[in-house]
């Protein structure tokens, strides 16, 4: 037994140590430095240009060395690591900059968690400034590159025709099942703040002219008819079991015949111990929502059963998000 403690302190102070390593994250995302570390600059030299206290600044950019993010040379002279440069600055090849800043924004909620696992309330929300709105949509955008492109390789969309991707964000699943479908068009379903950026963004994809946008609550509206392809994707996990049947009882009516339902997330094993991603992230929903959860694939299954789809079938799409997909 004592021969595990060194490896089980270790792996408790990976764990105890976490909200440290994110908050240099954080801290140095939110402050521009990576922008700045594309060029070899001293913590002197950094602290000038962001106007901040020189000893706390040198201290930051060791931290990011701790994190393998930064590089210092012999000259003490600091820079971004391979990794900072093709994520953390905005515009990079695998910019994440809007998706981590959008987790930063959880911060506070999550430094109530212990008040809120308690009360079993979530953490009160303010009115969503512009820079909040833009990061969770940007972010949603972040991650939904390499897992779009996934999807439309793992189902078949040839036959569809006319798909409606319900609480789309800034559309990116659309534009990969329009790229995918040359005679596809797509409607995006979103609140009103959002569908500025996401027409903004169909016209950077040159997908304009094949895209909807209809402004709208989805937990009050209604979503149309004559879909033969509804997209779910990253949205049931913000609500409580009787919306989400709701919800898949009202993509059934806009389905036409033989239509397709892909309910997209972060789908828990049966047994509901995994993977540890979702187990985490319902966590993030407790904080964030009244009754947003993430479910087993049999819930989810049960839920689209009783709304009258057929029997589906699961597809993994990446080690945390599986896609449950049925057919009206
Ligand atoms: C987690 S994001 C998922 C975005 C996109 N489907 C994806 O997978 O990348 C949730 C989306 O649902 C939208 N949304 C949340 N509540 C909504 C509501 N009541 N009516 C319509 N859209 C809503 C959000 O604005 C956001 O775009």
């Amino acid at each position: 037994m004592m021969a595990e403690l060194p490896e089980f302190m270790r792996r408790l102070d990976a764990i105890a140590g976490g909200f440290q390593r994110s908050k240099i994250l954080f801290t140095a995302l939110k402050g521009g430095v990576f922008t700045l570390l594309e060029n070899p600059m001293t913590a002197a030299e950094v602290a000038a240009r962001l106007g901040w206290d020189e000893r706390g600044t040198r201290m930051l950019l060791n931290g990011l060395i701790a994190l393998d993010l930064a590089d210092k040379d012999n000259q003490g002279r600091y820079r971004n690591a391979p990794i900072a440069s093709a994520c953390l600055i905005p515009g990079a090849p695998m910019d994440q900059t809007a998706i981590l800043n959008h987790k930063a924004n959880g911060w506070e909620a999550w430094a109530h968690l212990d008040e809120l696992v308690r009360t079993g309330k979530p953490y009160p929300r303010g009115d969503r400034n512009d820079e909040q709105v833009r990061a969770f949509i940007c972010g949603m955008k972040n991650i939904a590159v390499e897992s779009a492109n996934a999807m439309v390789e793992a189902v078949d969309i040839a036959a569809c025709r006319n798909m409606l991707d319900l609480g789309g964000g800034p559309g990116v699943y659309s534009h990969a099942c329009l790229r995918k479908v040359p005679a596809l068009r797509a409607t995006v379903f979103d609140l009103p703040e959002v569908i500025p950026i996401a027409t903004e963004e169909a016209s950077a994809a040159g997908l304009l002219d094949r895209m909807h946008f209809v402004a709208g609550d989805l937990t009050k509206d209604p979503l149309g008819t004559g879909y033969d392809l509804v997209l779910v994707s990253n949205i049931i996990h913000s609500y409580g079991p009787e919306m989400n049947q709701l919800l898949i009882k009202k993509c059934h009516q806009a389905l036409i015949p033989g239509g397709m339902l892909i309910i997209k997330d972060f789908l828990l094993d049966d047994d509901q111990k995994g993977p540890a991603f979702g187990l985490v992230f319902a966590l993030h929903m407790f904080v964030h929502t009244d009754e947003g959860d993430t479910y087993a694939v049999e819930t989810v299954r049960k839920w689209t059963l009783e709304a009258g789809f057929s029997d589906g079938k699961l597809v993994e799409l990446t080690p945390q998000t599986r896609m449950w997909i049925v057919r009206k």
